[in-house]
C-alpha cells in the first residue's frame, strides 16, 4: 500500500473483474477521489495505472481490511467482489463466505469509516436477477416483467447470497445497532442494483450462468466454435457493460431523498439465446454455434425472469439504457470486439 493518508477515496473490491475494469476506467477519468482497488488477483497493468493504490488480497482477511481502515478515508465503496452463480454451486459454503461474510466485512468497514469522518459512506452493491426464482417455464411466461418484490425465491447459493446482502445493506443503513444508546452519525447509505446478464466488448465473464451470451459473441469473433449450454428459446434480460457502469454512477449520484427502495431492477433488452446467435451470425458469417444444453445450468437460467420491471429506477433516479439491442451489438459490442481481436478473427 502506498501513502495516501486521509485523502477522500473510493474503495473498489473485485476490481479486476468485468465490472471493475470498466468502472475503474470511467472513474479514473471523472472522479476527483483517489481510487483504492482490491482484488484477490493482481490487477491488470493498464488498470493499475489508473488507481491510487492497489491491494492484492482477500476480503475475508481481517488484517488486510484493518490496514485499509487505518490508511484511507473512504467515502464510497463499490463492493463488486463475488463468486458468481455457476461457480458458487461447486463450492456453496465457500461462496457463502465470500459473498455474505465478505459483504458483512465491507459493511463493517464502511460503518467504521463513517464514524471517523462523520459523513455517510455510500455503499454501492451490485445485486442480480439471480435473486429471483421462478418455479417453471409456464409461470415464467405468465410472470412477464417481474417487479422487485415478486418471486424472491432464488434457487442458487449466489442468488440467496445477493438477496440476503441486499437486506444486510438495508439493515446497516437504517437499523444498525438500533438498541444502542449512542446513535451513529453518518452511517451507511446503501444503494443496490439488480443487474441482468452483462456483456462487455473487452472482457469475458467467468463463473456465471448468463455467460453463454458473451461467450458466444467472443468465441465467434475469434473464429472459435461455441457450444451453447442453454436452449435456443431461453430468454433473460441483458445489458451492455457501459450502461451498467452508467447505472452505478447514476445511482451513486442520486440525491438520497429521491430513493424509494434500497434495491432496484434495471434492464435493457431480452433476446433469446437463438436471437443472439442470429445477430452474431449476421456479423460473423462463419460462426459455428451449436446448442448443447446442460440441463442443470439450463434450470438455473429458466428460474430467472425473461424480463424485469425497472420503472422504479426510471422514476426515482432517471435510469434509461443508452443501448438497445441493435445499438448494443451494432455500435458497442461488434466494433469493440473486432478491434480487440483484430488480426486474430477469421
Ligand atoms: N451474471 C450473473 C451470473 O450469471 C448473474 O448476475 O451468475
Amino acid at each position: 500500500m502506498t501513502d495516501h493518508i486521509r485523502k477522500p477515496a473510493v474503495f473498489i473490491t473485485g476490481a479486476n473483474g468485468e465490472m471493475g475494469h470498466s468502472l475503474i476506467t470511467i472513474l479514473a477519468e471523472h472522479s476527483s477521489h483517489s481510487i483504492i482497488a482490491l482484488d484477490v488477483r493482481p490487477l491488470d497493468e493498464e488498470l493499475q495505472k489508473k488507481c491510487t493504490a492497489v491491494i492484492v488480497g482477500d476480503i475475508l482477511e481481517d488484517r488486510l481490511l484493518e490496514r485499509v481502515q487505518s490508511e484511507y478515508e473512504i467515502h464510497t465503496v463499490y463492493h463488486l467482489a463475488a463468486l458468481l452463480s455457476t461457480r458458487a454451486e461447486f463450492t456453496p459454503e465457500a461462496a457463502h463466505r465470500v459473498n455474505v461474510e465478505g459483504t458483512l466485512n465491507l459493511l463493517k468497514l464502511a460503518t467504521e469509516q463513517s464514524r471517523w469522518h462523520g459523513a455517510p459512506v455510500k455503499f454501492i452493491f451490485p445485486s442480480s436477477i439471480a435473486v429471483y426464482g421462478i418455479p417453471d417455464l409456464a409461470t415464467k411466461k405468465k410472470a412477464g416483467k417481474v417487479r422487485e418484490d415478486d418471486w424472491n425465491t432464488p434457487i442458487t447459493m449466489y442468488g440467496c447470497n445477493k438477496l440476503y446482502c441486499e437486506h444486510l445493506g438495508r439493515y446497516y443503513a437504517s437499523h444498525y445497532r438500533q438498541l444502542a444508546a449512542d446513535t451513529l452519525i453518518g452511517g451507511i447509505d446503501f444503494r443496490s442494483i439488480r443487474f441482468p446478464g452483462l456483456i462487455s466488448a473487452v472482457t469475458v465473464p467467468s463463473g456465471g450462468t448468463s455467460d453463454y451470451a458473451p461467450e458466444m459473441i467472443h468465441a465467434s469473433a475469434q473464429g472459435k466454435p461455441y457450444s451453447c449450454f442453454v436452449r435456443e428459446d431461453v430468454r433473460i434480460p441483458f445489458m451492455a457493460m457501459p450502461d451498467a457502469i452508467r447505472a452505478l454512477r447514476l445511482l451513486h449520484d442520486a440525491p438520497r431523498e429521491v430513493l424509494s427502495r434500497s434495491a432496484y431492477n434495471i434492464t435493457s433488452f431480452s433476446p433469446s439465446a437463438g436471437e443472439v446467435r442470429t445477430i452474431v451470425k449476421e456479423s460473423f458469417r462463419d460462426a459455428e454455434i451449436a446448442f448443447l444444453p446442460d440441463d442443470k445450468r439450463q434450470a438455473i437460467v429458466d428460474s430467472w425472469p425473461a424480463d424485469v420491471d425497472d420503472s422504479a429506477a426510471r422514476k426515482d433516479w432517471g435510469w434509461e439504457p443508452e443501448f438497445d439491442l441493435d445499438q448494443a451489438f451494432g455500435t458497442y459490442l461488434f466494433p469493440g470486439i473486432r478491434k480487440q481481436y483484430a488480426g486474430r478473427s477469421r
